[in-house]
């Protein structure tokens, strides 16, 4: 297949909106999708040329063609949490989200909602993510199966969790290793999916149950790590509480060696500097969740403050779902740049766009396979419309430059601005079905 439109891929990180050598932008761009990865890329005549008369072309002018959204920390298991009302975290935790989740018990359950939620993802152009999925290991059965199935590339685990919960969600330190060794074992480079060994956080984990978390990183040293750290005042204190001896919470993972360059820790609002500088200087990730921040009313995340650190925090952007708000990445970065802005600065456009696409893949160590369009990586392609909606075609009246455009993408878009997403080379937000059943 040869695709045609407006392409823009990163290099880097753009420090402004005239930082030209950041990205690349072709206003008649090409690109050559064969065997689910991407062939060639460049101007249009070019990549046409090299495809030869064969090719199947799908004209997307006048719209963007970008990487696929990447959303680095949501649980999938909360799509009917979203939107609950009234809590903090820890309330908001006992009140709706673990009820919830001891539905995913059910394994008929557990793949309806996986199905549910990969339809969602593929309809707001997001291609990649980092999903928690409930202590059950049937939930992450199901999300693996169903996102093979649609040849995602997607990273999941199972959630430990053995204490600070309804007892039908707690399982042990032993059968939290069993259960993520059997999913690993299963499923871990099978196709496109990646696990990720998740214990929750650390109020519903005991020591012995990090412990074996620990024992899986270092058993299976390719694996994501993911967990959530330092989101609300309450959490902090119970954390300092549970774990007495602990410098601070960050102290409580490094402990048991869950730091590192593919560990990625949600949340990150309250750090101290030693927490900053312990996970900077691991590699760690910090997961900037705006959403569910503001929704939960946890805390601003100081992006550029972590970004400015003599050795910078590595940064992902996450929906956070249920705690967040909205599956779209793009709505998501709205609410970032105005955290951004709460904090007295702002975020170019470019930068949203980089963080959004490469940025996250840089974060989750995937950027050689997806978050560009890069030749020989997967062909995970949104193709965007910054005209979608009445209101967006008229802004776009008088937005000349390609920085005001994706700024009004980020602005006004949603999933109505997702013309088609591509997974692996393939059509799927046209292929969804039309009804949610
Ligand atoms: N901390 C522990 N579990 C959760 C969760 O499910 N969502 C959020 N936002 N924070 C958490
Ligand atoms: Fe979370």
């Amino acid at each position: 297949t040869l695709l045609r439109g407006r392409t823009l891929t990163f290099l880097r990180w753009p420090d402004t909106t005239e930082d030209h050598a950041a990205y690349r932008y072709e206003e008649d761009g090409g690109l050559l999708l064969e065997g689910g990865r991407i062939a060639a890329a460049g101007a249009y005549a070019e990549v046409a040329a090299k495809a030869g008369n064969g090719a199947q072309c799908i004209d997307h002018r006048p719209h963007l063609l970008l990487p696929g959204f990447i959303d680095a920390h949501v649980h999938f298991p909360q799509m009917q949490v979203i939107a609950s009302y009234g809590t903090e975290l820890l309330d908001w935790l006992n009140k709706y989200t673990f009820p919830e989740e001891t539905k995913f018990s059910n394994a008929q359950h557990g793949r309806r909602i996986a199905r549910l939620f990969l339809d969602e993802m593929v309809r707001q152009g997001t291609t990649t993510v980092s999903a928690y999925c409930s202590v059950h290991k049937q939930s992450a059965e199901a999300f693996f199966a169903e996102s093979h199935e649609r040849n995602m590339l997607n990273i999941a685990g199972k959630v430990m969790m053995d204490r600070n919960a309804p007892e039908q969600l707690r399982d042990t330190p032993e059968s939290s290793f069993d259960d993520s060794k059997a999913l690993i074992e299963e499923w871990h480079g099978k196709g496109r999916q990646l696990y990720a060994v998740t214990p929750r956080f650390a109020i519903t984990s005991s020591p012995e149950q990090l412990e074996m978390a620990g024992a899986l990183m270092r058993a299976f040293p390719d694996l994501h790590m993911q967990t959530h750290l330092s989101e609300n005042h309450a959490e902090i204190a119970f954390t300092g509480e549970l774990y007495p001896w602990a410098r601070d919470y960050t102290d409580v993972y490094e402990h048991y060696g869950l730091l590192g360059p593919r560990a990625l820790f949600g949340h990150c609002i309250h750090l101290s500097d030693r927490e900053a500088d312990a996970l900077s200087q691991s590699g760690s990730v910090a997961v900037f969740c705006p959403t569910s921040n503001l929704f939960l009313g946890s805390g601003l995340f100081d992006y550029q403050r972590y970004r400015r650190r003599s050795k910078p925090l590595r940064i992902a952007t996450a929906t956070d779902v249920g705690g967040g708000t909205n599956y779209s990445m793009l709505r998501t970065m709205d609410e970032g740049y105005k955290v951004i802005a709460l904090n007295g600065e702002k975020l170019n456009p470019f930068a949203s766009f980089w963080q959004l696409t490469r940025g996250n893949a840089e974060a989750l160590s995937i950027a050689d396979r997806v978050g560009t369009l890069d030749v020989g990586t997967d062909a995970d392609i949104v193709v965007l419309n910054p005209s979608a909606t009445p209101a967006m075609r008229l802004r776009m009246e008088t937005a000349g430059t390609l920085a005001e455009q994706l700024f009004l993408l980020q602005t006004l878009g949603d999933d109505r601005a997702v013309v088609e997403t591509y997974v692996a080379g393939k059509p799927a937000k046209s292929a969804l079905p039309a009804v949610v059943t």
